[in-house]
């Protein structure tokens, strides 16, 4: 991280901010170098960013967890054959993203492990109170459902794209294959909740 001003050919590392002028008073021609040798710069670069890709690796190895367990729950709660039957094959494929990420954890010569994902607990959550708040039989529980759905395959979409990327630009080709084989299952996941929502569930919903 830039916290600290390096100055070089006249010009201040430190003012990269939209909106700043580049310019710097004390500039001049001085050259101030603040930062450890470039050999060491690079390993704890390398490092970081390989602990925010395992960090990340590990918050959606517990999202999938989590979510195989709530897709049941969500399933039992909805109502329309449609909705029932996507959920239950998107579970079924939940399962398989588990075992994918356990394959990627492998790859990189890891122990699968998970870090508590705040935000799918919060998401889950949030499905949860859609269902308490609704009743039961009724297609503006199944609309409250979708919605909710879609707000988890979103981060998930968001998740994997990012841990796609990230491994690309680490080299790990073979997990970034991984990644984009679940990723395109979620953007798929999220299509069909849309199709649902739009040709059957809303209408229904706005009719009770
Ligand atoms: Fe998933
Ligand atoms: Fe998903």
């Amino acid at each position: 991280m830039a916290t600290k001003t390096q100055v070089k050919n006249g010009k201040s590392a430190a003012s990269t901010k939209p909106g700043s002028t580049a310019k710097s008073a004390t500039a001049k021609k001085t050259v101030v170098v603040t930062r450890s040798a470039p050999k060491s710069k690079s390993n704890g670069s390398e490092s970081k960013f390989h602990k925010l890709f395992m960090d990340e690796l590990k918050d959606i190895y517990w999202a999938e967890k989590a979510l195989v367990k709530a897709l049941g729950k969500m399933q039992k709660a909805a109502t329309s054959e449609e909705l029932v039957k996507a959920i239950t094959d998107h579970q079924g494929q939940t399962k398989g993203h588990v075992e994918r990420l356990e394959q990627v954890f492998e790859l990189l010569g890891q122990e699968p492990k998970a870090k508590k994902c705040e935000a799918m607990s919060g998401l889950i959550a949030e499905g949860q109170e859609v269902v308490d708040d609704t009743e039961e039989d009724s297609a503006v529980r199944d609309a409250g459902i979708i919605i909710c759905s879609q707000k988890i395959e979103h981060y998930e979409i968001s998740a994997y794209g990012s841990l796609r990327t990230l491994a690309n630009v680490m080299g790990h080709a073979d997990a970034a294959d991984i990644f984009s084989q679940t990723l395109s299952e979620e953007k798929d996941a999220d299509s069909l909740l849309t199709q649902i929502a739009e040709s059957s569930v809303n209408e229904e919903a706005s009719a009770e």
